[in-house]
Parts: C-alpha cells; sequence; structure tokens
C-alpha cells in the first residue's frame, strides 16, 4: 500500500529528483486532509472556544471538544479531564516540571536518563537545582542505549520520580516502561515521553501505567504548535496550575480566583484551536490506516537500510545495536561530509 499521495509535499521535486523523506521523527509531512481540515475550519468555523455563546463559538468548542474525546481514545485515558492541550510535548514536560515542587521534597530524587532529548532532559535539571531534589541520570551504553535493569536500580527508596522515553528519538531504542513500572515501588510518579513512541505503537496509558505521557502533534502527520499532557486525573485535581491567564477559572474578584475544574484548568490562555481541528484530522487518518499495523514493515525497511549502509564505508552509524528493541528510527552520518542543501521547491 502506498501512502505517497496522500502527502502534497511529495509530489514536487528537489533538484530534479523526487523527494524522499526520511526525517519524520524530526517532524513528520502532513496529508492533503490535514491541510484542508485547517483551512475548512478558517473557512467555516472559527471562533474562540469555551467563550461565547453564538454559533460558529459553539462549533467551534464542539470541534474542540470532539478532538479531546478523539485523543482521549487513541491514548485509552480514563477520561477527557486527563487530556490537556499544549504548545507541544516540551510544554508538556516543562509544565509537568514545573508541577514538581508541589509533589516533592527537598532531597526526593528524580531518575531520568542519558538517552532522552533535551525536552526531556532540561527541565528536570534546571527544577532539581531550584528546589534542591536529587538528580540521577541512568547512564547509556557503549552503542548510546540504556539497560532497563540499570533504571530499575536506579530508583531506590529515596526516588519520587521517574522521566522517561518510550523511544528514542536517536537510536530508536523502545523502553518497556510496563517492565520498570512492575518493578519498582508504586509510590514513584512516572513521566513518559511520548514524542516518538506516539506515531508507531498503539499507546495506552493505562496499560502503560504512567502517571503523565507527553507528545506532540506534529509527529503524528498533524500541524505543530500543538501537543498533549495526559495526566491521571486525581493527579492533575491535586496540582495548581503553572500557567493563569483566561479560560481557566471559575470564579475571579479583584483579590482572589477559584480554578476551573479539568481539564480547563490547565489550559490557560486562547489555545491553537485550527492546530486542533488538524491534529484531530491526523488522528482520524491514522485511525483509519490501523498504523500500528505496519510497525513491523516499518522495522523490515529499517533492516533493509542498515544493511545496506552496512557494506559503504563512508557510512556511520549512531547507536545502532542488532540486538535491543528499536523501531524503525536510525540515525546515521555520511562521513567526511557536509551535506547542506537549502534549496527552495
Ligand atoms: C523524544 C523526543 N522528545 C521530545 C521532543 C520535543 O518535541 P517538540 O519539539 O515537538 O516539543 C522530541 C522532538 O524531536 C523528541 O523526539
Amino acid at each position: 500500500m502506498s501512502f505517497k499521495s496522500d502527502f502534497p509535499i511529495l509530489k514536487n521535486k528537489v533538484r530534479e529528483y523526487p523527494i524522499t523523506y526520511l526525517d519524520s521523527a524530526a517532524s513528520t509531512q502532513k496529508p492533503q486532509e490535514v491541510i484542508n481540515s485547517i483551512s475548512e475550519f478558517y473557512q467555516n468555523s472559527y471562533e474562540n472556544v469555551h467563550r461565547g455563546m453564538n454559533t460558529l463559538s459553539i462549533k467551534a468548542t464542539d470541534m474542540f471538544e470532539r478532538a479531546r474525546e478523539n485523543v482521549r481514545s487513541f491514548i485509552n485515558a480514563n477520561s477527557i479531564n486527563e487530556v490537556i492541550f499544549t504548545a507541544g510535548a516540551t510544554d508538556s514536560i516543562n509544565k509537568i516540571s514545573q508541577c514538581l515542587p508541589q509533589i516533592l521534597n527537598e532531597g526526593d530524587k528524580i531518575v531520568i536518563t542519558e538517552l532522552e532529548h533535551h525536552s526531556n532532559y532540561l527541565p528536570w535539571l534546571q527544577i532539581a537545582k531550584k528546589f534542591n531534589f536529587v538528580i540521577e541520570v541512568v547512564g547509556v551504553n557503549e552503542n548510546g542505549n540504556v539497560i532497563e535493569q540499570d533504571i530499575i536500580k536506579a530508583c531506590d527508596q529515596s526516588t519520587k520520580f521517574l522521566a522517561l522515553t518510550h523511544m528514542s528519538n536517536v537510536t530508536g531504542q523502545i523502553i518497556d516502561i510496563k517492565k520498570i513500572k512492575e518493578n519498582i515501588s508504586s509510590d514513584i510518579l512516572i513521566a513518559v515521553d511520548g514524542c516518538q513512541s506516539i506515531a508507531h505503537i498503539n499507546i495506552d496509558v493505562q496499560d502503560l501505567g504512567c502517571d503523565f505521557y507527553s507528545f506532540s502533534s506534529h509527529k503524528l502527520y498533524g500541524p505543530s504548535g500543538i501537543g498533549i499532557m495526559f495526566g491521571k486525573e486525581k493527579l492533575l485535581e491535586s496540582l495548581e496550575p503553572p500557567s493563569l491567564g483566561g479560560g481557566m477559572i471559575n470564579n475571579v474578584s479583584l483579590d482572589s480566583f477559584s480554578y476551573a475544574m479539568l481539564p480547563n484548568k490547565f489550559e490557560a490562555g486562547t489555545p491553537p484551536i485550527e492546530a486542533v481541528a488538524g491534529m484531530n484530522t491526523a488522528i482520524e487518518y491514522l485511525n483509519r490506516l490501523n498504523f500500528s499495523d505496519y510497525f513491523v514493515e516499518e522495522k523490515k525497511l529499517r533492516s533493509t537500510l542498515i544493511n545496506h549502509f552496512k557494506s559503504m564505508d563512508e557510512i556511520e552509524f549512531y547507536g545502532y545495536q542488532e540486538d535491543i528493541n528499536a523501531s524503525s528510527i536510525v540515525s546515521f552520518n555520511v562521513k567526511d561530509k557536509i551535506i547542506m542543501i537549502f534549496q527552495p521547491f
């Protein structure tokens, strides 16, 4: 089955050659129906959400909340109250990290790994420094992959929080979150960076057993500027939100206010409504394809690419290891060559 024709950008050529796009781990291209849904929303339904009683506002709010329900079902969250729209994974993780002082005490340990993307590394470092939490970074092996047993070992009595990628954006390694959860204290909260796994694996946050799960829409064929912070309802209920503004209060007077119910409590300010429309269409697109059925095919493609490149001396792999559970991601360099092509279509 070919999906290439769904993506209008791939009909273009770069220097006379058809585009072969191998950078979906950085950001995916967009199917025509996602592009259409954004312009359709602007043309026919645009208004702010949750703020007005006019027809357009009701229509926009209805789309927005249906999208939330679609996300809930996509990740099998228990309730729409657990689905918070954010500006992307980085924003989600920063929001969670800003809440940590409400959960942890001085001296409590946060475990992270060397495998993490900067977005799932720096926010924990910063908050730990400010509030005297202890950070333990589980190192990677010579291939750049992490040993799950090392993560389990690092989770001792002082550990209160574990932040982990589900799928590495560099080596493709897939971390068995469920196994780790089963082998550490149930008191340790687990925040999963799902930026890469969301586009390849059927995600079931209840089965994973995580407390938070973050991802960006632009990695799953949707627009940028929108992402999700999943958090367990009880936990989110107990937390004060890190950002304040319009749309997230129940009552306000000159000297006091009360928060709105979940999920609005965590969504201060006007959200990127058209991006929510696009993300919703991207999720519908993926659901229609039964996208996770292609995971085996993706792995075969990865093996084909690796086997081919192995015979080429000029190719240097980063993080490739035959015996780890990995997705279709592979990082490589063409030695002694800096290829930078900036070519308008
Ligand atoms: C594993 C992982 N985590 C976090 C991020 C950050 O995502 P964003 O830049 O969309 O916020 C990325 C993006 O490359 C990623 O691959």
